[in-house]
């Protein structure tokens, strides 16, 4: 008995030697982050944003690497089943990593248990674009035409749960409508198919679409929130226009497989943290819309907070707007 105890202290001691040796040299390889989408959209930008951070405050190749499907949660799945070692990361979101659990009653991870956020990335607002040649020029025209032709409307997303999908969930239940949906990999690819005419409109965080807004490629008709985007100046809120349950602004961070040493999340964070107070990365988020996030919303335990209040106050909301 007490040869076994010994040995199982023994065992500890090693384990918890060569994890903290291994955080302590963290990284010492290339390090995977997944990105739960298609190329091209908000999720893979921010992404790539992310990496690029980590790559030059940790000396390491951190690589992107988009594994799609199901709005999200296959890469989110993926990075949950990983080994819990620091070199696979997920660049999550709202829908993966607090509301998936809405849409996917099997969904094989629990958001909540199953990672150990590392931090915030950003969060921006959701904008309602329609093809350029859509026969409604601003959003009470929207409304209207709408209403009157819900079975004409084909919308983009990017899968059961995805961002795109929740925030058109809670503008169609405002609205009483049920138009058709079609899913993507992405809202890169549903951007795509938008310019190429092949569906109406989506709902997507401001960067998704900018530069196609901006071109007149795409035009955008309301953003969802209770403030203008200074990006988009002329295009009115979802409050101005006597809408507020289409309200949508949703976060995107970094988080670890449950489990990775404390100080590798701890190393990460504070290279997260640091990147993200860089001048060039705050231009940069700021031109591509996103909120400016106070300090106190940095880093492992303000993210873990945003994940539980997240989804305790929208979980409900969706439920009901799924039902009506
Ligand atoms: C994307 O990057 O494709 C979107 O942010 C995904 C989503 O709509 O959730």
């Amino acid at each position: 008995m007490v040869g076994l105890l010994r040995a199982a202290i023994l065992a500890l001691m090693v384990a918890s030697g060569i994890s903290a040796a291994r955080a302590e040299d963290y990284p010492a390889r290339t390090v995977t982050i997944i990105v739960p989408f298609a190329a091209g959209g908000p999720a893979d930008i921010t992404g790539r944003i992310v990496a690029d951070i980590f790559s030059r405050h940790l000396g390491q190749k951190f690589l992107v690497e988009n594994v799609v499907g199901a709005g999200g949660t296959t890469g989110a799945l993926r990075a949950a089943k990983a080994n819990a070692d620091g070199y696979t990361l997920l660049s999550g979101h709202l829908g993966t990593n607090a509301l998936a659990p809405a849409f996917y009653p099997n969904l094989g991870y629990d958001p909540q248990k199953d990672f150990a956020p590392v931090g915030l990335s950003a969060e921006y607002p959701e904008v309602l674009v329609a093809r350029k040649d859509f026969p409604a020029n601003n959003f009470k025209e929207f409304v209207a035409y709408a209403k009157a032709n819900p079975e004409k409307l084909n919308v983009g997303h990017a899968g059961l749960g995805s961002v795109s999908y929740i925030g058109c969930l809670l503008l169609h239940s405002a609205m009483g409508i049920k138009p058709t949906l079609v899913p993507f990999t992405g809202t890169g690819p549903v951007l795509n198919a938008m310019l190429a005419g092949q569906v109406d409109y989506e709902c997507d965080p401001v960067l998704g679409t900018l530069g196609q807004v901006q071109a007149g490629n795409v035009k955008a008709l309301v953003v969802a929130a209770r403030k203008r985007s200074p990006l988009l100046p002329d295009v009115p809120t979802s409050y101005e226009q006597g809408l507020p349950e289409f309200d949508c602004a949703p976060f995107y961070g970094v988080f670890a497989p449950a489990g990775t040493p404390q100080a590798i999340v701890d190393k990460l964070a504070e290279a997260l943290t640091k990147g993200l107070n860089e001048e060039a990365v705050l231009k940069r988020l700021a031109e591509l819309g996103a909120e400016p996030i106070e300090p106190s919303r940095r880093g492992p335990k303000a993210l873990g907070e945003l994940v539980k209040n997240e989804a305790a106050r929208l979980l409900p909301i969706l439920k009901a707007a799924s039902e009506k």
